[in-house]
């Protein structure tokens, strides 16, 4: 059996532009590697290589191709073409399509998932923020890129520091009340493979910033999910239009009611923290074995 564990130029080993944040990419990459059973490989590779290279891959595990937002159209394509050669991909290029654009926040609220309350626009301008701070009632809003990760192209406003009059997003955007839980707490991320719950912790922002991620000095502690935090991730998990994917990273906030409010279902390449999980790289490829199993010829499972 063998994985290709996609990536990107510059997550792969040795890329002399390497990202600050590419030690994420050897810790997954080491716990899979320590998992694997006689006869199993699990590589490391560029998800813009030739389809040729893929030639002997089992399956594909979407790793840390953390440069397709601006290119999302050749990724998801890249993606159908590995799975049109008969090597399953996971998460399913179709899981991968409909968790790329945040919008999906509005139809897990209509599901009746708890989200961060969440304003869909095709393009904010000033008017449109300064509208959201009557429509939230708050004094300070998120804009993000409804396509984007790692908070790159993301705007915080206040109502003392609103946008510029010709500032435009540039993007479709979501706007969201700004909730202040993410620096007096963190943001919970629970981690689940299969459907079942592995393992939790929370993210910090570093002093003086919201975001959470490592790039901006953000930190991280393992921590065991009180029972209703659990219930609110699982709820996510219940509430997806299709069955739980080989892994999820549930990202939430506490709202003002002291319930923990989506922020992001990831489902297509979350860092899964494996020095937090160390059952991460068995449980990951015990369920990559079960999926190669249940789908080769033949088989009825
Ligand atoms: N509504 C919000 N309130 C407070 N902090 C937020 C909010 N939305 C985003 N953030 C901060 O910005 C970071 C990035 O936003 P997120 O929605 O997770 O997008 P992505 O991770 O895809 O860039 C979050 O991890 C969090 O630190
Ligand atoms: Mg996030």
């Amino acid at each position: 059996m063998n994985i290709a564990f996609l990536a990107c130029s510059t997550t792969l080993p040795g890329a002399p532009d390497r990202r600050a944040d590419a030690f994420e990419h050897d810790q997954q990459m080491a716990a899979l590697t320590a998992a694997l059973a006689p006869g199993e490989t699990v590589t490391d590779i560029d998800w813009r290589a030739p389809l040729a290279d893929f030639a002997g891959f089992d399956l594909a595990l979407i790793g840390t191709p953390w440069d397709y937002q601006d290119h999302r159209a050749a990724f998801l394509a890249k993606l159908e073409a590995i799975a049109a050669l008969g090597i399953a991909v996971c998460n399913a290029p179709d899981v991968v399509r409909w968790n790329i654009d945040k919008g999906y926040l509005a139809e897990l609220a209509a599901r009746g998932v708890a989200t961060i309350p969440t304003l869909l626009l095709d393009n904010p301008g000033r008017a449109e923020i300064l509208a959201a701070f009557d429509h939230f009632s708050c004094d300070r809003v998120i804009a993000k890129r409804r396509v984007g990760a790692g908070a790159e192209g993301q705007f915080d406003f206040t109502r003392d520091a609103p946008p510029p009059p010709d500032w435009q997003m540039g993007h479709p955007a979501l706007v969201q009340p700004f909730l202040p839980a993410i620096v007096d707490e963190g943001e919970h991320s629970l981690i689940f493979i299969d459907g079942q719950f592995s393992h939790g912790l929370i993210k910090r922002p570093a002093a003086g910033d919201y975001r959470v991620q490592s790039l901006y000095g953000g930190w991280d502690t393992a921590v065991t999910p009180a029972p209703a935090d659990l219930a609110a991730a699982e709820a996510v998990l219940t509430g997806l239009p299709f069955p739980a994917p080989l892994y999820a990273r549930i990202d939430l906030v506490r709202g003002p009611d002291g319930t923990l409010l989506l922020m992001e279902a990831e489902l297509i390449e979350p860092f899964l923290y494996p020095l937090q999980g160390p059952e991460l790289g068995p449980r990951l490829l015990a369920g990559i074995r079960r999926r190669l199993t249940s789908s080769a010829p033949g088989s009825r499972s």
